[in-house]
């Protein structure tokens, strides 16, 4: 029973969430601290892209978890359980790959191995999450999506070899 309740709980938390936000505007973080020297002929070439084409779908669909303090979270968020599972699967979204400065993104790994990861995810569709794409169903990538994003990386990689 208690096992119901807590998947009860989690399904609407994931249900309502995607509906909650609205997009803060904040300066970016200071690039020259983020950035190899090496890196930045593929950043020059990756920033227009990216916030002309994948900075919207990146928005709508992964900002929840990877960029959440450019979202608002809606007022359950502050309920002591609740709160808790969000801050989690945030916590995690953001360690791993932090979108919320944009391109270069925060975490532990070069700009390289971010590409290299972002590629693996989209083009295996491994997110958004299943549970997530399930309560959320307009939230998966379209093929064209993952098309625009698949060749967005291949014009960085292209300036990293
Ligand atoms: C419901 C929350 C959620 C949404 C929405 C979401 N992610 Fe994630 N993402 C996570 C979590 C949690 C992790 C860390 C654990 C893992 O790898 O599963 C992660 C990890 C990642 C990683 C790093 C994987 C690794 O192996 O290091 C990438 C890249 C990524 N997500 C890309 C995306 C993209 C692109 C989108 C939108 C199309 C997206 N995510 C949407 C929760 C989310």
């Amino acid at each position: 029973m208690k096992g119901y309740l807590s998947l009860f709980c989690f399904l609407f938390v994931i249900c309502a969430w995607g509906h909650a936000g609205e997009v803060n505007t904040q300066p970016n973080a200071n690039l020259s601290d983020r950035m190899l020297p090496s890196e930045m002929p593929a950043l020059m070439a990756l920033r227009p892209v990216y916030d002309a084409k994948i900075k919207p779908i990146f928005e709508k669909k992964c900002f929840d978890c990877h960029a959440p303090k450019r979202r608002t979270l809606p007022w359950y968020a502050s309920l002591p359980i609740i709160k808790g599972m969000i801050q989690d699967d945030l916590h995690g979204a953001t360690e791993h790959f932090d979108m919320t400065d944009g391109v270069p993104f925060g975490g532990q790994s070069s700009l390289k191995k971010d590409l290299k990861i972002l590629d693996k995810v989209v083009s295996h569709n491994r997110m958004p999450p299943t549970l997530y794409k399930l309560m959320h169903p307009s939230h998966e990538l379209t093929p064209e999506e993952m098309k625009t994003i698949i060749d967005w990386i291949a014009l960085g990689q292209s300036h990293l070899q």
